[in-house]
């Protein structure tokens, strides 16, 4: 009744802000993204007849409330598909900083749903494990895939899962993270999409166009064409960042060195280096580029002031089980 499984961060190339309305977690427009390798979450899930109630330790903290509540609500549709009553002990560590913006939830809750289905004695499927991560963190349901995978609008038989789209290696893409800030974000993402649903004057724009960017990002990624996708990619994360920053109070995760890292990816870019710039909702600046501009890409943004380190990723696999320590039950 014990599992282990590793999963990836993504970053959103079609970004997905915002949640249907009176829908518990659907996503109010469709995304793609790709998963890395580079950075991981690996989590344990143990079952035991010996606990009075569920335990998580992240990073080696225990927690309890908002965390700790999103984790048993992974685990209680994991015991109503499994017809189990034990609580489960759940030990989860990132090698990367969480909840910062750097898609910590995508992994934690990907890496989570692999484990614990298999702890509950679960067989592996894929967009079963995509959908009861979605129902915790809709971002997280494309980490279960590798490469390039979306996330459609429609349920199907009240199932919502990711795709993949392509392979991780379908096309030479490299992405440089500028990290401009260690430690958690001031706004959660689902706290932040519910203010800028409720007030922001851009949103039902929003929704308009991104269906639309969507669809470029996707025909880039089939079309192998690198500075199309990176075209699309960047304004999908600005047009986005474009409608929180509409939101009352105004939601901004940018800090000054995110504005200095823009504009080193835009002077890069007239120069001639393949540079492209997403952000997710925090400050961090990944840099879409390739092999060939990768160092390059590195050096630019590791001089940015203010930028505290980089972190070189690339597409990476989807989200696996550890295989059982030998002699282990
Ligand atoms: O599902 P959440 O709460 O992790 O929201 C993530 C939203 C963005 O990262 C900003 C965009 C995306 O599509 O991943």
């Amino acid at each position: 009744m014990k599992a282990t499984a590793i999963a990836h961060p993504n970053i959103a190339l079609a970004k997905y802000w915002g949640k249907r309305p009176g829908s518990a977690r659907l996503p109010a427009v469709p995304s793609l993204s790709v998963t890395l390798a580079g950075m991981q979450t690996k989590t344990t899930v143990e079952f035991s007849r010996a606990l009075s109630s569920d335990e998580l330790l992240l990073d080696g903290e225990r927690k309890s409330g908002r965390e700790l509540a999103r984790v048993v609500e992974l685990l209680d549709c994991v015991r109503a598909e499994a017809g189990l009553s034990s609580f489960a002990r759940v030990e989860s560590t990132n090698d990367f900083p969480t909840a910062s913006g750097l898609a910590s939830s995508a992994s934690a809750f990907a890496a989570l749903a692999v484990a614990a289905r298999a702890a509950a004695g679960l067989k592996r499927d894929l967009p079963l494990e995509s959908d009861l991560a979605r129902r915790i963190s809709i971002s997280s349901a494309r980490s279960i895939f590798g490469g390039y995978v979306e996330l459609g609008l429609q349920p199907v038989a009240s199932r919502l899962a990711a795709s993949p789209v392509a392979e991780p290696d379908h096309i030479d893409l490299r992405v440089i993270v500028a990290v401009v800030r260690e430690g958690a974000k001031d706004v959660s993402s689902t706290e932040g999409m519910l203010r800028t649903m409720a007030s922001s004057p851009f949103y039902d724009a929003w929704v308009q166009a991104a269906p639309r960017i969507f669809e470029r990002v996707r025909a880039a990624i089939v079309s192998r064409d690198v500075a199309a996708l990176g075209a699309a990619s960047e304004h999908s994360a600005l047009a986005m960042h474009a409608t929180m920053v509409a939101a009352d109070p105004a939601l901004v995760y940018w800090t000054g060195a995110t504005v200095d890292a823009l504009a080193a990816v835009r002077d890069a870019r007239a120069s001639g280096v393949v540079a492209y710039a997403t952000i997710d909702a925090g400050p961090h600046v990944k840099v879409l580029t390739t092999s060939t501009h990768e160092s390059r890409v590195a050096a630019i943004m590791g001089a940015v002031p203010g930028v505290k380190r980089v972190i070189a990723a690339r597409p990476g696999e989807g989200a696996r089980l550890e295989p059982r320590e030998r002699g282990a039950p």
